[in-house]
């Protein structure tokens, strides 16, 4: 069935899921416009990682996301965004007029060269053109690679260059609460670095002026008085690359995660009809950034996909007080609401004086991404928020797998408290040993693997996809490896513990330890650093960083300000998400005598605790651990 809308509707599809996988997302696929219909629908191999999906079907997904609802849907609206400034106009695009504005820009795309499988690297403030320009993409069969724009300019020419796009869309400024970020001084300090660039088309998000280099910089309103409306779609092909995005991971620089057109297209719908019990008339809001997987999945392609109506925010939950939220859910009728849990963090601790001014009671399902969520977190949520009413879906999934993998469905699925509770259909999720040994039956704890092939699942780290392979499909032979640690309950209940590996997760941001260890190092006075997390009552993790100096090279006059350049450094390297939450300066990281730094005795230091070690005979110098536990950073 395309809906599930009861426990005994979970329980068959999810076991034809299981049985007969390929006849179960054949069903599903079967709802979308298929310009010619797949030969199979599933080919793999988990060894030499390899995964085609709708084996060659061709269809366009904005076709889907957008045409398909011309006929029924037109005027109903497809995208209300909420600016960051309350005093500036909310803006309405319905389904009609997202298909002109999409078709539109996709012929300025055309007009400055792009073609079928050229990367367009977009660094946008969270606009309508943003969605309008990822999907113009998708409409030209350019493969979109979407930068966050918290990132710093060195993070945003990596990921230009690796991607090797060739025009850049941003904007002069972006508007976040009380600031503006200045996006496109940003991107001329990148641009300096990205010879492959021929073009930066910008749009005038507010009158700032800024400047533009000739024959390289264009203004996107004048680009749009050049070109018609209409635009035909390109016919691609199922495992065409549909986007790029970055991410982190435990080792090297972060790696483009590519996902293709067929199977994304039909696994975002399915889920975001089914996790969320999505009906007709319901006003949906994801407050996540189109910087991030849940943007695209859930602001853009699953909501459109589905006809829905998607709410876009382009500002912060506190500006200009904690109530923004909960005034933009009364006053759009808001009944799905999808946060994440920093978020929730952050507002609970503004007090309810900014909650209890709303009515809320548009409300009907929530959800939470990107981290644990505590308890204290999810009980203030359901019973404030939800007004105990709502039921919460704890979605857990990855950037990698496209889609929402392991969750409750809302009202179908009984929920439990910070569990993601049961996997969707069409996952099968096992856990691990260190072995390698599945962990059978209930109350057990192991490495979260996946076993079986789902639609939006990473096709393969963009332009290496050894490293793919590596990453995901080579810890464990046969698996695709999440690195999250995972609890299996005694009731069968999923409940994820976190990271495994050297990432941390900051606010819902994924982080590599190397990564920012690579930033901190690039300080001349930096002889060697190592970071960890650490648990924080508001982002869920902290960066706590170690850094050993050269006492030579420093060239200021305290410790503070040797912190502070650190933290510029790391600010400089690859965005404010990444800055170091505490530094300390140490003398000497432990090390193990085959020079290994033992992370695990930091994490605890971090967090804190300043006994049970675990093994410590294998340390080279035990006393450098005395020293890092008395000059330990409480808070700061
Ligand atoms: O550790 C898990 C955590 O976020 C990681 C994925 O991060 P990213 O690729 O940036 O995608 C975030 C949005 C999908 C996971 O490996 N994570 C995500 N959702 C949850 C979660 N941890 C616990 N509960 C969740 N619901």
């Amino acid at each position: 069935m395309n809906k599930m809308n009861n426990l005994e509707d979970y329980a068959i599809d999810y076991r034809k899921s299981v049985t007969e996988p390929e006849k179960f997302w054949a069903y599903q696929a079967e709802r979308f416009v298929w310009r010619k219909k797949w030969d199979t629908v599933l080919e793999y191999d988990f060894e030499d990682y390899n995964v085609e999906w709708y084996k060659n079907g061709k269809l366009n997904i904005t076709e889907n996301c957008l045409d398909r609802h011309l006929l029924n849907r037109s005027d109903k609206t497809a995208i209300h965004w909420v600016p960051n400034d309350p005093k500036e106009q909310d803006r309405i695009f319905t389904y009609k007029q997202l298909h002109e504005e999409v078709s539109r820009f996709a012929n300025v795309l055309k007009n400055n060269g792009v073609q079928k499988g050229d990367r367009v690297c977009l660094y946008m403030p969270m606009v309508p053109e943003l969605a309008i320009a990822v999907l113009a993409c998708a409409r030209i069969g350019a493969i979109h690679s979407v930068v966050f724009g918290g990132f710093s300019a060195d993070a945003l020419a990596g990921r230009i260059n690796d991607a090797e796009a060739k025009i850049l869309l941003t904007a002069n400024f972006g508007p976040r609460g009380s600031k503006k970020i200045g996006l496109k001084n940003i991107a001329d300090e990148a641009l300096e670095n990205c010879p492959g660039i021929e073009t930066a088309i910008v749009l005038q998000r507010t009158d700032d002026a800024v400047e533009m280099k000739a024959g390289r910089d264009k203004w996107w309103h004048e680009e749009l008085e050049k070109v018609e409306t209409f635009c035909e779609p390109e016919i691609m092909d199922s495992e065409d690359p549909l986007f790029i995005l970055y991410t982190s991971g435990s080792t090297g620089k972060p790696k483009g995660v590519v996902h293709t057109t067929g199977g994304y297209m039909v696994y975002t719908a399915y889920t975001f009809r089914n996790v969320f019990q999505y009906q007709e008339d319901d006003i949906y809001w994801c407050t996540a950034d189109i910087g991030w997987i849940t943007g695209h999945s859930y602001i853009v392609y699953g909501p459109l996909l589905e006809g829905a109506t998607s709410v876009m925010f382009e500002g912060v939950p506190t500006f200009p007080d904690a109530g923004r939220f909960w005034r933009i859910i009364d006053r759009l009728g808001v009944n799905t609401f999808y946060t994440a849990p920093t978020a929730i963090r952050a507002l609970m601790a503004q007090g309810l004086e900014y909650v209890e001014l709303y009515k809320l009671d548009s409300l009907k399902v929530l959800g939470t991404v990107g981290e644990p969520i505590n308890r204290e977190a999810w009980d203030w949520y359901h019973h404030h928020i939800g007004k105990n009413q709502c039921p919460i879906v704890d979605t857990w999934w990855q950037t990698e797998t496209g889609g929402i993998m392991i969750s409750p469905i809302a009202g179908v699925l009984p929920t439990k408290p910070t569990y993601a509770t049961l996997p969707l259909p069409g996952i099968q999720p096992v856990l691990l040993d260190s072995e390698g040994n599945e962990l059978k039956g209930n109350g057990v704890e192991g490495n979260l693997c996946i076993k079986f092939p789902w639609p939006s699942m990473i096709r393969t780290t963009w332009g290496d996809h050894e490293r793919c392979k590596n990453t995901y499909f080579s810890t464990y032979k046969g698996y695709y490896f999440t690195g999250d640690g995972c609890r299996r309950d005694e009731d069968g209940y999923y409940r994820i513990m976190g990271r495994v590996d050297d990432v941390i997760n900051v606010s819902g941001h994924r982080l590599g330890t190397a990564e920012v260890e690579n930033a901190i190092n690039m300080h001349e006075a930096v002889v060697e650093s190592a970071v960890v997390g650490y648990p924080h009552d508001i982002k869920g993790q902290g960066i706590y960083a170690y850094v050993v100096c050269d006492a030579a090279k420093m060239e200021v006059s305290t410790m503070d300000d040797l912190k502070a350049e650190i933290a510029a450094t790391v600010n400089e390297k690859i965005g404010p998400i990444a800055r170091p939450d505490k530094i300390q300066i140490v003398r000497g990281l432990p090390k193990t005598r085959s020079g290994k730094i033992m992370r695990r005795i930091l994490r605890k230091i971090a967090a804190g605790e300043t006994s049970n070690f675990g093994d410590t005979s294998t340390l080279l110098d035990p006393s450098i651990v005395e020293a890092i536990k008395e000059g330990v950073v409480r808070d700061q």
